[in-house]
């Protein structure tokens, strides 16, 4: 099998952090996770664009109980220093209240997006409001929520691939790689 190697994004290079094939098992433990959790609430998750598309298809095919599936854009960053401000682009057409929501993510950094469509979201009075985040940075964290489902924690090192990306680039690895830092 080819092992990856370092990759060049717009002026910064990455290297191999986490495969496909540990990807995948990490989606098949949340897969199970919230299939125990929610199976028979007919639960509706709501993948955040643009990063968690590949990621929300991966772990959405896996599923075997009734459920449905929307999308949400937010703006995010710009380069990679947070922009500061969430901008919901695609508003959700569904339903809520009273309704199991999962919120599906791909990283959670400062936490402020999801903090963000955690209160737009809450005002919908759903019976359940839950988060399932592919990966997390727990020593970036700036916002105090509950993260009911994660994936992996990562270091605050920039990641891409597997739908993540800098400046727009570099979402279509389907493995993920970490920063190279310069010295
Ligand atoms: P937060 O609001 O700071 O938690 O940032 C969340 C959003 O920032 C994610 O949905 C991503 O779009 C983006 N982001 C944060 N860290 C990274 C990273 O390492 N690579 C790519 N995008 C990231």
């Amino acid at each position: 099998m080819d092992t990856p190697s370092n990759i060049k994004v717009h002026d910064k290079y990455f290297q191999p952090f986490i495969s496909k094939e540990h990807i995948e098992n990490i989606i098949r433990k949340m897969v199970e996770e919230i299939s125990k959790d929610h199976a028979l609430e007919k639960p509706l998750f709501i993948a955040v664009l643009n990063g968690a598309f590949i990621f929300a298809s991966d772990f959405f095919k896996q599923l075997k109980f009734d459920c449905e599936i929307s999308f949400i854009k937010t703006k995010s960053y710009d380069g990679m220093t947070s922009s500061g401000d969430v901008l919901q682009v695609i508003g959700l057409e569904e339903n809520i209240t009273n309704r199991t929501v999962i919120i599906l993510e791909d990283i959670i950094d400062t936490g402020l997006t999801i903090k963000q469509l955690l209160n737009t979201l809450q005002k919908q009075k759903p019976a359940t409001l839950k988060i399932a985040t592919l990966l997390l940075k727990p020593e970036a964290i700036q916002h105090q929520f509950p993260i009911d489902y994660i994936g992996l924690e990562i270091p605050t090192k920039f990641v891409v691939g597997y739908g993540l990306d800098y400046d727009g680039l570099g979402r279509n690895y389907p493995e993920i790689y970490q920063l190279v830092e310069e010295v």
